[in-house]
């Protein structure tokens, strides 16, 4: 049964138009430009902007999300732009990540987690990703706040340099960028935005623990 969240979501995406428009988010299309391509895992990749992008640049993707909607609305984006983009229906704080699969993890404004489940998340997306895999991710940060064009309104959602530095201390941070501009990514993120980027690349984490749900390192 849907829960109020993938309701939330789908009723969001029932929209004719694309939330969050149909380009990929310039973070993403800068730095994964220079990767070559292999699996690549976008979670909440929702209308399939991002995964869809990733396709075409020659990046085998897996797209997961909770929403239905959303997960219509990428299938027809990949097949307008002729590439295949397998699509996951599930919730990015249930999956269980599979073991070094991945080549690139993206994960793009996904502040909807609180602490714990972002924990488990992220703990997931480390799982998942390949000795010498990237990972891409983008959120707002707390100057978002005063500007008031979208992103959580909780504090602890937001993110900074600081934080990502320690959930991700396992992991050779390659770049951060820290930009207060304005976005245009479709009426769901337009506007003043504050936000950072950070690209990371997996190292040996140690002893193998095998595919998990939730369980720590
Ligand atoms: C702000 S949108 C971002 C979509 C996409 N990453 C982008 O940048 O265009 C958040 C996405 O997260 C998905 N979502 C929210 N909670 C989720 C959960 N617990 N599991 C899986 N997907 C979730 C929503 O369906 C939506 O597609």
């Amino acid at each position: 049964m849907a829960t109020s969240d993938e309701e939330r979501w789908n009723n969001r995406f029932s929209a004719e138009h694309y939330i969050f428009g149909q380009a990929p988010n310039e973070f993403l299309q800068r730095k994964a430009g220079g990767l070559p391509p292999g699996k690549a895992l976008c979670i909440a990749d929702g209308e399939g902007r991002n995964g869809v992008w990733l396709a075409e640049q020659g990046w085998d993707v897996l797209s997961l999300d909770f929403s239905e909607m959303g997960q219509r609305k990428a299938a027809a984006l990949a097949a307008q732009r002729g590439v295949t983009l397998s699509l996951e229906h599930g919730d990015v704080h249930g999956w269980v990540y599979p073991w070094h699969r991945f080549d690139l993890v993206v994960d793009i404004f996904t502040q909807f987690s609180d602490e714990t489940e972002r924990a488990r998340k992220w703990q997931g997306l480390r799982h998942s990703l390949k000795i010498g895999g990237h990972l891409i991710l983008v959120g707002y940060t707390p100057r978002q706040l005063a500007n008031g064009t979208g992103g959580p309104k909780d504090a602890k959602r937001l993110y900074t340099a600081e934080l990502l530095r320690q959930a991700f201390a396992g992991m050779e941070i390659l770049h951060f960028e820290e930009t207060e501009t304005v976005l245009d990514e479709g009426p769901g993120h337009r506007g003043m935005s504050a936000f950072i980027g950070m690209l990371a690349r997996s190292k040996a984490l140690g002893r193998r623990t095998g595919a998990i749900k939730g369980q720590s390192e």
